[in-house]
């Protein structure tokens, strides 16, 4: 069973250091004892506890069947709780908020083609505003928008299984960036990305202002990215770091399966910078 220091106050940013900005008195996201289990049983999580506050980027990281898509699935009811509540801001979670929680919440699924289903990327990314009502100039510009964000403009006319992996996952991101969601959850983002797309990635992710949980096994990255880092362990939160201070915890990352690249040094990258 891993240790949890989540309740030792070992969290990587001081309240007492925030600005009395009236948009953090809410946490973003706000999920306070949550259980679930699949119609099979099994019992995926037992009982998680997670403040993000308004602007924070966190990454979440854990072992394979740890349960961090089921928390992500979570986050936009996609899944519902046994026991425990999700709020976004001052939503509850419940059916009859699900249409506002998606408005609010966007998740970028870890593989893109369960994102991506129209004859061109650029009614992909058209979908989720249309949905919302949005017709005409305010369509095109909403979805020029999303596309420039990512640096993808260029494929609104390309067919998405036509796409390298990383374009994909570019298009991916401005379907879901095309609603102005408040909380950005991303899947195994850079799984499949080159080098390079992996950078642009990191650019992308640093430039955009919203809320953001980034679901990595990709430590350098989630060091980049993310000042704050929460492990997730057998359906708990096992811890609730910094994440250079969880980076340099070799007895830490190895209980959760987790590893530097050989001859990675977490000193040697710069933090990421405060929203
Ligand atoms: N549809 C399902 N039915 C039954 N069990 C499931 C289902 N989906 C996931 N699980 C189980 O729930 C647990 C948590 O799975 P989850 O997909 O959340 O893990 P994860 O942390 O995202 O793992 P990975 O790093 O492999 O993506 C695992 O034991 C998994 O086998
Ligand atoms: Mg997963």
């Amino acid at each position: 069973m891993p240790t949890s220091d989540a309740a030792t106050g070992q969290r990587a940013r001081s309240h007492a250091t925030r600005p009395p900005d009236a948009r953090l008195t809410t946490p973003a996201i706000d999920v306070r004892g949550l259980r679930f289990h699949y119609p099979d049983g099994h019992e995926a999580l037992r009982g998680i506890d997670l403040q993000v506050e308004a602007g924070e980027r966190v990454a979440l990281l854990g072992a394979n069947g740890a349960g961090k898509t089921t928390l992500a699935l979570h986050l936009n009811g996609i899944n519902v709780p046994d026991e425990g509540s999700v709020r976004i801001g001052d939503l509850l979670v419940e059916e009859s908020t699900f249409a506002e929680v998606r408005r609010r919440v966007g998740l970028v699924f870890q593989d893109p083609d369960d994102q991506l289903f129209m004859p061109t990327v650029g009614e992909d990314v058209a979908f989720g505003p249309a949905n919302l009502g949005l017709r005409g100039a305010d369509l095109d510009a909403r979805v020029a928008e999303a596309l420039a964000a990512v640096d993808a403009s260029q494929l609104a006319d390309r067919t998405p299984h036509h796409l390298s992996g990383g374009e994909r996952r570019r298009a991916a991101l401005a379907t879901v960036l095309a609603m102005r969601p408040d909380v950005l959850v991303l899947d195994e983002p850079t799984s499949g990305l080159d080098p390079a797309g992996h950078r642009e990635l990191v650019e992308v992710l640093r430039s955009l202002p919203m809320t953001q949980v980034v679901i990595t096994h990709d430590l350098p990255f989630a060091l980049e990215l993310c000042e704050r880092a929460v492990i997730i362990g057998e359906g708990r939160v096992a811890a609730d770091r910094s994440t250079a201070t969880a980076l340099a915890d070799g007895q830490l990352l190895a209980r959760h399966r987790l590893a530097l690249p050989y001859g990675f040094d977490p000193g040697h990258v710069a933090p990421p910078e405060t929203a």
